[in-house]
């Protein structure tokens, strides 16, 4: 796919494990014209995952694998993965650990999204964590991906406040809108567009 300014679009691929939303925001911004980027195929470590759906809507190719299987041959996974010319990768609520080698395979084409303000709350349960904490605010952050957990350079966050009666699953709505907006201004910026 070419860009309104000539330029290819970069061919990403998006990992997911859960309902997609972040894939869903990253296929709209995908089709417009600001876009760098062009989705060419969705990857589920889950069969389940609701976010396979959006494959079969947006006509995306999509690719399920078990990620914990130790017959799984990465290689190959790798291989498919060049075969496909995926220049790009975006973790969008991805809940494996990607090895060191296939980091190393695709050093700095890996972002990712997390939803706390790195680097406070790395891992899982931020929302609780954060409201465990009394924090006046918490967030997301888009970030490379490294070999250590959600410690890659930053790329771009967005704060959002944590209101009086705040639960996690109020907190994880309010954080997931932002995360919508931020996954497509980090990717920009990454390109510097
Ligand atoms: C998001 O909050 C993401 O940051 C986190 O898991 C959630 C996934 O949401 N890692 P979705 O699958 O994109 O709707």
């Amino acid at each position: 796919m070419v860009l309104s300014t000539g330029i290819n679009r970069i061919r990403t691929a998006v990992f997911i494990s859960g309902t997609g939303s972040n894939l869903k925001s990253l296929i709209k911004f995908s089709k417009s014209n600001k876009s760098p980027i062009s989705i060419e195929l969705i990857v589920s470590n889950n069969a389940k995952a609701k976010g396979l759906n959006y494959a079969k809507i947006y006509k995306i190719k999509k690719k399920v694998l078990n990620f914990k299987n130790k017959n799984l041959s990465e290689n190959k996974f790798i291989s498919y993965l060049k075969i496909n010319n995926i220049e790009m990768i975006c973790l969008a609520g991805f809940m494996e650990i990607l090895s060191k080698n296939f980091i190393k395979k695709f050093k700095g084409k890996i972002l990712n999204i997390h939803p706390s303000l790195l680097p406070r709350y790395k891992g899982l349960n931020t929302h609780e964590r954060a409201l465990k904490n009394k924090e006046k605010y918490s967030g997301c952050t888009v970030h490379f991906v490294n070999s250590k957990l959600d410690s890659g350079k930053i790329i771009l966050q967005k704060k959002v406040k944590i209101s009086k009666n705040e639960t996690k699953n109020s907190l994880a709505k309010k954080i997931l809108i932002q995360e919508h907006k931020l996954y497509q201004k980090a990717i920009i910026k990454v390109f510097n567009l």
